[in-house]
């Protein structure tokens, strides 16, 4: 749906499409681009025009839809690889076959689509799909290794699963959710992966705490920003552990993590103690609730007994952003979350204190458009040396791209980002607030 936070919306985007038959998915995917308010062109290898109808993507994204043929016409003022090249913001290029992405590595230009990746300029999210033992062939492989090398590209490997011919393993394309992701990233970030070779732990979700078989103690956190920032940081190349309560949001938002699911607090913390000394750096996003039961009821109690119950048998959680910084070996780095009503800047700043993260993301959430259970947040980001920055209102993504460059930062003053600069934490003290 549009918004006017919406990194894709009026945004120019090439739809290309090669022959696999995961462009099947293409007709949704770029109607729901085309809802957002993107503005659309696509274009089709022959193979692709056999297995998705361009009738039905003309229609869905509003536009003519390009062929190989139409290449050739002698109506078009100019060729029309370069038009549509250089018209283009960023290039979605999902699915991406074998064949076209040997043309692409050789630097062959012999369809419109292959030409039209040649001529361009814009950052372009290749999503790669085939059948598993495709993807395992010596060619295929070392045309996808060269890929990585290529400016402006930012390559997503296939998943693995039970595929159209029946094999299982790698080669489905990545879900359409995460291409939408893909390419918000390109539009937040850009398309360097500069957390290549690191490890991120995240948190996120709620906690339940069973008080008998029909009632438990949680919140209402969806787990968004935690897998959010799970998201930015795998798509700018991290390894991503993400240990997560029940989750309130599309699973397919989970391809491509390393997932833990847990439920109570204290199960959340076993996980984190185990995975937390692989890890790069940790964010703590999940919302843990404070309190359990020592002992909960194995039975289902009376509304009465119920109530009674509840003034004893508490226990604290253990608190677990405590325990993360009190592991943590050299160099790891920690952004904490503070989630506050009322007044949050001084709440959070005695917590940074507290706690003794590097980083702590405090944000309201009695505010409409912050907090629980809604697609933006906003905040306050408090970091070393009493820095602070302000993080307007904006789309959990984008949030989330913020604090993972900021968490970068620390772990290495050379990762901040290259071509979409931003307000970094390092030497900021606090703006205004508008
Ligand atoms: C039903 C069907 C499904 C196919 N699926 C894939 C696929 O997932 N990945 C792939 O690389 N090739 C797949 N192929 C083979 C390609 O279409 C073929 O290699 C073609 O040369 C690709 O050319 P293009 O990249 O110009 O579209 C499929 C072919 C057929 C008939």
């Amino acid at each position: 749906m549009r918004s006017e936070q919406d990194p894709l919306a009026g945004c120019r985007i090439l739809v290309a499409i090669s022959g696999s038959i995961a462009a099947v998915k293409l007709p949704a995917l770029v109607s729901a681009l085309a809802q957002r308010g993107a503005q659309l062109r696509c274009v089709l290898t022959p193979s692709a025009a056999r297995l998705v109808s361009p009738v039905a993507l003309a229609s869905l994204s509003r536009a003519a839809c390009h062929l190989d043929e139409d290449q050739w016409s002698h109506r078009a003022p100019r060729p029309l690889h370069v038009e549509l090249a250089e018209w283009a913001e960023l290039v979605l290029l999902a699915p991406l076959s074998a064949t076209s992405l040997a043309r692409w590595v050789q630097g062959s230009g012999d369809t419109l689509l292959s030409s039209t990746l040649l001529a361009t300029e814009a950052p372009v999210l290749a999503a790669a799909a085939m059948n598993t033992a495709m993807w395992g062939a010596p060619g295929v492989r070392r045309n996808w290794d060269q890929l990585q090398a290529f400016e402006r590209v930012l390559p997503l490997g296939p998943a693995a699963g039970l595929l159209a011919c029946d094999r299982q393993g790698a080669g489905r394309m990545a879900e359409p959710q995460q291409l939408l992701l893909g390419l918000e990233t390109l539009r937040l970030h850009g398309w360097r992966r500069d957390w290549q070779g690191r490890r991120l732990l995240v948190s996120a979700g709620p906690t339940r705490e069973w008080l008998d078989p029909a009632r438990c103690l949680t919140n209402p956190s969806s787990g968004r920003m935690g897998v959010m920032l799970a998201q930015a940081a795998l798509l700018r190349g991290a390894e991503v552990d993400l240990v997560h309560g029940p989750l309130n949001l599309d699973p397919l938002l989970l391809e491509g993590l390393h997932v833990h699911p847990v439920e109570s607090g204290a199960a959340m913390g076993q996980a984190l103690e185990q995975l937390q000394p692989a890890a790069d750096a940790v964010a703590m996003a999940a919302a843990v609730a404070d309190h359990g039961r020592a002992a909960p009821e194995l039975q289902k109690l009376s509304k009465q007994d119920l109530l009674a119950s509840l003034s004893a048998g508490w226990c604290e959680v253990p608190d677990l952003l405590g325990q993360l910084v009190a592991r943590r070996a050299a160099g790891q780095r920690i952004l904490g979350f503070a989630a506050h009503s009322g007044d949050v800047l001084p709440q959070a700043r005695a917590k940074l204190l507290r706690k003794g993260c590097d980083l702590l993301f405090a944000n309201p959430i009695d505010q409409p458009q912050a907090g629980f259970g809604v697609n933006s947040n906003e905040g306050w980001l408090l970091g070393p040396g009493e820095r602070e920055l302000r993080i307007q209102s904006a789309g959990k993504f984008a949030v989330a791209h913020q604090l993972i460059s900021a968490l970068g930062a620390l772990l290495d003053p050379l990762m901040l980002p290259a071509e979409a600069p931003r307000e970094g934490l390092a030497g900021r003290r606090a703006a205004a607030d508008p």
